[in-house]
């Protein structure tokens, strides 16, 4: 039986070549935008260490951020807003710090665009 490869890899490396964003390889999601990919950047020194390894083995498990606004309300019931993750992310909440005054406005936007994309 003769299998047929479909040759989309080549294709895929072309397209986000050209592009210039040699991001995630080639899945039928479109690449991260250069914000999203500067936030992926930043949840991944400041945010995954908790939210996905819990280095800290802290006893209240920092909750998956994954489709955080898909859902409709965040743990402590407030709306799944961009508003009130902001306002966590600078106050900190329980066991996490406050980050005020560590991201500027660029780097906080940048954030909550990643958050967006559902962390891929
Ligand atoms: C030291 C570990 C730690 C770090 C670092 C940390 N978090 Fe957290 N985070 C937690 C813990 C623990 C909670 C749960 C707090 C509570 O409810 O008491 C939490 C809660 C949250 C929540 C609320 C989730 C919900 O559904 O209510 C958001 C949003 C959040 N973190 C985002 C972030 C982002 C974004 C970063 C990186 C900038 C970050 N966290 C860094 C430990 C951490």
């Amino acid at each position: 039986m003769v299998k047929r490869t479909v040759a989309w890899a080549p294709v895929c490396v072309g397209l986000t070549a050209s592009l210039g964003l040699a991001l995630g390889g080639c899945h039928s999601r479109p690449p991260l935008t250069p914000q999203e990919a500067e936030g992926k950047h930043l949840y991944q020194i400041r945010c995954a260490h908790c939210h996905e390894d819990n280095d800290q083995e802290l006893k209240k498990i920092p909750p998956d951020l994954h489709g955080i606004f898909d859902r409709r309300t965040l743990l402590s019931g407030a709306p799944a807003t961009d508003m009130a993750v902001r306002q966590i992310v600078f106050t900190g909440k329980g066991m996490m710090p406050a980050f005020a005054g560590r991201f500027t406005d660029e780097q906080m936007a940048a954030l909550l665009a990643y958050l967006h994309t559902e962390l891929r």
